[in-house]
């Protein structure tokens, strides 16, 4: 006899633990399913994000910036230290123990909830059952769901002229576990992934050199914005080849060569090792028996709603495997919408009030629209921006660089856009998100008081400089 659930989740990453977690506390039956394996073939839930993405590459980030300031910035700080010396394995380790807590966690919660976490393959069946075959092998079983949501994430996106094999030509899950530095780190794409794993390489001393197709940095940010980080970027040893496409790789044994072509032609470079960090694509191998009335769009994304229902009733998807941002807050807001909407409570998420986020340093961050995408709409709009120059705390810290921008529209004041590059911007966002969820005016934030000395004053400052009234700088 099968077992019968209200939910059957299919995927535990972000999306899907928490929409099980949602859907437990909302007194549903439920059940997930998910087939993560680690390199040693053990099972972990947490999907992308804890295993191989959002938690180890931010460890790894903040321990490489931590090795770099030691190296560079203590001086400045009266601090003598002398040259610092690299422990990879340590730094390796801390990482993987962080992310080992994570993991660990959502088993916990899965108890804790009463969630039935079952490690395995799932399959939607024709007839609406969930078909699961064990992670270690063994006999397939079927389990009933009244509700299933497939969240069964993305993959990384690969050029057949470059394939991944694990040495040379790699993924960013294998750029998150060189065991030494490479001398020569190549880039393929200065998207997200490329511009966090290329610093963490580049901080702890490999040579990066980045090859990007497009001839805008950045092309999804503010230009303002983008140009800065660019400029900042660029300061610090990165080398960015803007307008340049990869046309052929080759891994030899010691080291891989490329081809890549720009205005000018064809060149040739040889690195140690080369990430090809081009962009993911939704994961959806194996997951639907032909005929059980769920679709995929030309571009391998499940078709749903604005609710995340798919083609057939009951049967719901969120995260990466849909339509939208590929980022883990978006898909754990989709599952905990989709698990209420199960439930029968009323739920909506607002697409237009997801943060953004690059972890460089200085980090860049953004919600709402661009410059560029309100002068294309012919939305009339009035901007202010301040910089972390003239801000006591970021110079305390000696990383006063970069600026927050504030677009709000110019006959209701509402603040349709904010864009940061600069310290902590990730954490400077939120203030912003909350301001665009509210629907505030850039007034709203001028008349609210900002603690001294904050980063935070510095977003204060480009609210009051979209109407000409920045305290601390000349108002242009
Ligand atoms: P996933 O996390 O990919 O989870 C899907 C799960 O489903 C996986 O465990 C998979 O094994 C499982 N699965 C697939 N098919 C099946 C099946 N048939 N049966 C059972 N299980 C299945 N986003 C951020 O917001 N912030 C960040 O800082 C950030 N950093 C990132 C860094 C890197 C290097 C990468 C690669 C990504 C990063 N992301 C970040 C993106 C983030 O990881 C994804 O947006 C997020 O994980 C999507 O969640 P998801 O639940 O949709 O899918
Ligand atoms: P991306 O879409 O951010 O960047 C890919 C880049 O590669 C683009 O700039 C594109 O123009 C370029 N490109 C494509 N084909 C190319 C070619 N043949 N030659 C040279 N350049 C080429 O994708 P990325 O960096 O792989 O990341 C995937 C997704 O993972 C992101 O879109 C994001 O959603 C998520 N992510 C989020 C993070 C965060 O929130 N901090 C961190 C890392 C990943």
């Amino acid at each position: 006899m099968s077992k019968a659930f209200d939910v059957v989740v299919i995927g535990g990453g972000p999306g899907g633990y928490v929409a099980a977690i949602r859907a437990a506390q909302n007194g549903l039956k439920t059940a997930c399913v998910d087939n993560w394996s680690n390199r040693d073939g053990s099972h972990a839930f947490g999907g992308t994000c804890l295993n191989a993405g959002c938690i180890p590459s931010k460890a790894m980030l903040e321990s490489s910036e931590l090795y770099y300031r030691a190296g560079h910035e203590f001086d400045h700080h009266g601090i003598k230290v002398g040259k610092p010396g690299l422990d990879l394995a340590t730094m390796l380790e801390r990482k993987a123990g962080i992310t080992k807590q994570f993991t660990g966690g959502i088993t916990q919660l899965f108890k804790a909830n009463k969630i039935e976490g079952i490690p395995g393959t799932g399959r939607l069946l024709k007839d609406g059952k969930v078909e699961v075959t064990p992670a270690g092998g063994g006999t397939a079983e079927q389990l009933e769901a009244r509700h299933v949501i497939l969240a069964t994430g993305s993959t990384p996106v690969e050029l057949p002229f470059a394939r991944f094999d694990g040495k040379r030509i790699v993924d960013s899950w294998d750029a998150l576990e060189f065991d030494e530095v490479p001398k020569r780190l190549g880039v393929i794409g200065a998207g997200v992934i490329g511009l966090e794993m290329g610093s963490v390489w580049s901080r702890l001393g490999s040579e990066v050199t980045m090859i990007e197709a497009q001839d805008q940095f950045l092309f999804m940010a503010d230009q303002q914005i983008a140009k800065d980080a660019l400029r900042q970027f660029k300061n610090q040893g990165l080398d960015i080849k803007l307008g340049a496409k990869l046309v052929d790789a080759k891994a030899g044994g010691n080291d891989v060569s490329i081809v890549y072509e720009d205005k000018q032609g064809k060149h040739e470079a040889t690195f140690d090792k080369l990430l090809v960090s081009v962009g993911r694509r939704p994961y959806t191998e194996g997951l639907l028996e032909d005929g059980c009335g769920v679709e995929i769009d030309a571009r391998g994304f499940i078709t749903v709603d604005d609710e995340n229902r798919t083609g057939r009733r009951n049967v719901w998807a969120v995260g990466d495997c849909v339509r939208g941002l590929m980022l883990a807050h978006k898909a754990s807001e989709e599952g905990v919408v989709v698990a209420d909407l199960i439930a029968g409570k009323t739920a909506e998420m607002n697409h237009d009030a997801i943060p953004s986020i690059i972890y460089t340093a200085p980090e860049v961050a953004w919600v709402g629209k661009t410059e560029e995408q309100l002068k294309d709409a012919d939305v009339p709009y009035k901007t202010g921006s301040f910089g972390f120059a003239a801000n006591g705390r970021a110079q305390a810290m000696n990383q006063a660089s970069g600026m927050v921008k504030m677009l709000a529209h110019q006959e209701s004041d509402e603040i349709l856009g904010v864009h940061i590059v600069g310290p902590m911007a990730s954490e400077l966002i939120a203030e912003a998100v909350m301001a665009l969820e509210f629907r505030a005016s850039a007034e709203d934030v001028q008349l609210t008081i900002h603690a001294h000395p904050a980063l935070a004053e510095v977003t204060h400052e480009a609210a009051l400089a979209v109407d000409k009234k920045a305290i601390h700088g000349v108002n242009r």
